[in-house]
């Protein structure tokens, strides 16, 4: 009975269509959180994710909700990001419910993400309910966004639900379909314990604290449960629920969404999508696990200081812990020292490891410039996957290096197709077909290298489409073209981390670009720094950066002790994010350099 009345859900969506919004009014409406202490986007706790209004990670909650049939319900409600390098996150989120709201931007319509996230839930089973946000918008229409539900997703829409976040409206009525249209849990709360872990992270005093998915069976502290992909047995400390700060309970039971944690320690022994069970009856088969998805996207990530390497790793470790799709390994640089290759699914994802390990394990990183994977055949017919540029062996060892390409849907409004090709084309893609969606909105096919997505395609496209064009893509395959390796020399010395790979037809504009960005990059120092781009022993660019003459304190009046200070601090923290390759100081900006040029 229990189970009945229960409901596990997903919101999800297009970023920006509003899935935070209503999970805030849905905790208001609730008084899941007391009026005073509710703040905008309360699930996006992540101080990264507060800064930057997007939603990074996925966040679940427990909800009491009272309904008109007089019954009380609880819901787990988890908010999902919607930024196509979080749709891991998505994934597993949906793995954890029934139903799914799917929300769409009533001004807006469906978009790339709108479908891929509404594919994954189908994967899934679970029940899609379609929510039109934003209906208090004077650009809203509501029988717009409604009809390119049925005709794109193929879903019923004549009853979809049509809310406002920011105002509240239509809420009460969203919470009754969840508890009329979600259907409850079917656990078995008889049989063996079974649950998926379907997220997890690090606490300095609770250490690995997993969130769960309780499918059979119930858990409760002091039971002894086996992790089924690794053996490893624990004895349960605390189980709860969020709410949306932690919450202990005595136990938690077949239908529950919650967390648990067990005394592990290290991070190495659980993986999110494992499953738990009873250490003394367990069940047969495990659940199915998670795809894992390949990282896309490689950098080479250095301390700042040499001696924060094995601050560096842990941090790695433990962050990986909440970010499976987060890869890295070992690597030296003749530049940078010891550091990490380490893989990601898209830039913005780098970004967010980047500012996480710098906010939330205060260190100071030095990362190079992204690249994509490469495979160089050999000439003995052998491949070497290189996911660093300066790894590509020397022209003459290799018969071809092959580079991912994608296939990009774009959808977007009548108007802006031509726009859209032009970029396309201008990114080396290969026009596959064009799609009249419905009267003025088109999804253009294009195939293109990976290379050039990761590199402003998506900045591009949103300013030549004025924000209106959406992007989805998949990778398809690896496919041969003129590639070539650029190296960057400062004073004759080959720089590893500054090497990047590049098709033949751009290399000496993007070597003159890289030169000239890299002498305005780099401070003078007290002796002249030649700059050279090379493709071999071939030359095809150089820029020289004159020594500087005098002390930068010299000038400033010895009778304002405090600006000089002050001056001197700013250099010390601009000293920070600088590294001495050889004799010459180089600042993480310099290393980031390929990603300023088009
Ligand atoms: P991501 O998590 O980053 O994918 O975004 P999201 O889907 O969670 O969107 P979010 O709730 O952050 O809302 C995006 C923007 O839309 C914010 O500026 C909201 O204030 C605004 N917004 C959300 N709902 C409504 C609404 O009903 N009406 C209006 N006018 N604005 C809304």
């Amino acid at each position: 009975d229990y189970q009945k009345h229960i409901r596990n859900f997903s919101i999800v969506a297009h970023i920006d269509h509003g899935k935070s919004t209503i999970a805030d009014r849905i905790l208001e409406l609730t008084d899941t959180v007391a009026q005073r202490q509710l703040k905008s986007q309360m699930l996006d706790d992540m101080p990264l994710e507060r800064q930057r209004g997007i939603t990074i990670k996925l966040n679940s909650v427990e909800v009491k909700y009272h309904a008109k049939d007089g019954e009380d319900y609880i819901f787990h409600l988890i908010d999902t990001p919607g930024h196509v390098d979080f749709s891991y996150e998505v994934s597993r989120s949906l793995a954890a419910c029934e139903g799914a709201l799917l929300v769409v931007d009533a001004s807006q319509g469906v978009q790339a993400q709108t479908l891929a996230n509404t594919y994954l839930a189908i994967d899934d089973d679970l029940e899609i309910l379609p929510v039109i946000n934003k209906i208090d918008l004077p650009s809203a229409d509501p029988e717009n966004a409604k009809m390119e539900i049925e005709e794109m997703l193929g879903l019923d829409a004549s009853d979809a639900v049509e809310v406002s976040g920011k105002t509240g409206l239509g809420i009460p009525e969203l919470l009754e379909r969840i508890v009329t249209d979600v259907p409850a849990p079917q656990g078995d709360l008889e049989a063996p314990l079974k649950a998926l872990i379907f997220d997890s992270k690090y606490d300095d005093y609770r250490g690995v604290v997993l969130a769960v998915r309780i499918e059979d069976g119930m858990v409760k502290p002091g039971d002894e449960i086996e992790i089924m992909n690794t053996h490893k047995k624990y004895e349960v400390t605390e189980v709860g629920v969020s709410n949306p700060h932690p919450v202990k309970k005595d136990m938690l039971v077949a239908g529950d969404v919650g967390y648990l944690t067990a005394n592990i320690k290290s991070v190495r022994e659980t993986r999110v999508g494992d499953t738990i069970t009873s250490a003394q009856n367990p069940t047969e088969e495990a659940l199915p696990g998670y795809r894992q998805i390949p990282p896309m996207v490689f950098s080479g990530m250095y301390p700042v200081d040499n001696s924060k390497y094995d601050d560096l790793k842990e941090a790695l470790e433990k962050l990986q812990l909440n970010d499976a799709a987060l890869e890295f390994e070992p690597e030296t640089s003749t530049a940078l020292g010891f550091g990490f290759r380490c893989g990601f699914l898209g830039l913005l994802h780098m970004d967010v490891v980047q500012e996480r390990l710098e906010q939330e394990f205060d260190l100071d990183l030095i990362m190079t410039a992204p690249s994509t994977d490469y495979h160089a055949i050999m000439n003995d017919g052998t491949t070497k996957v290189i996911d660093n540029p300066s790894d590509l062996p020397d022209v003459g060892e290799y018969k071809e290096v092959q580079e991912p390409y994608v296939k990009a849907e774009i959808m977007v409004p009548n108007d802006f197709v031509g726009p859209v090709m032009e970029l396309c084309q201008r990114k080396r893609g290969e026009f596959q077909t064009m799609d009249y969606l419905d009267k003025y909105r088109v999804n253009v096919i294009y195939h293109i290298p990976l290379a050039e997505i990761i590199f402003d395609f998506f900045d591009d496209l949103k300013s030549s489409t004025k924000g209106y064009a959406s992007l989805d893509y998949e990778i398809i395959g690896y496919r041969a073209t003129d590639l070539v390796k650029i190296d960057v020399l400062l004073n004759k010395e080959p720089i590893d981390a500054l090497s990047f790979i590049s098709h033949r037809s751009d290399a000496q504009a993007r070597a003159r670009q890289m030169t000239s960005l890299l002498k305005k990059l780099i401070p003078r120092q007290n002796f002249e720094v030649d700059i050279q781009g090379a493709i071999g022993a071939k030359i095809i660019s150089r820029a020289t950066i004159k020594p500087y003459r005098k002390d930068v304190t010299a000038r400033i009046h010895t009778g304002d002790p405090d600006r000089r200070a002050k001056l001197l601090d700013k250099q010390k923290r601009g000293k920070k994010r600088m590294k001495a390759v050889g004799k010459v100081e180089v600042p993480q900006d310099a290393f980031m350099a390929v990603l300023k040029m088009n």
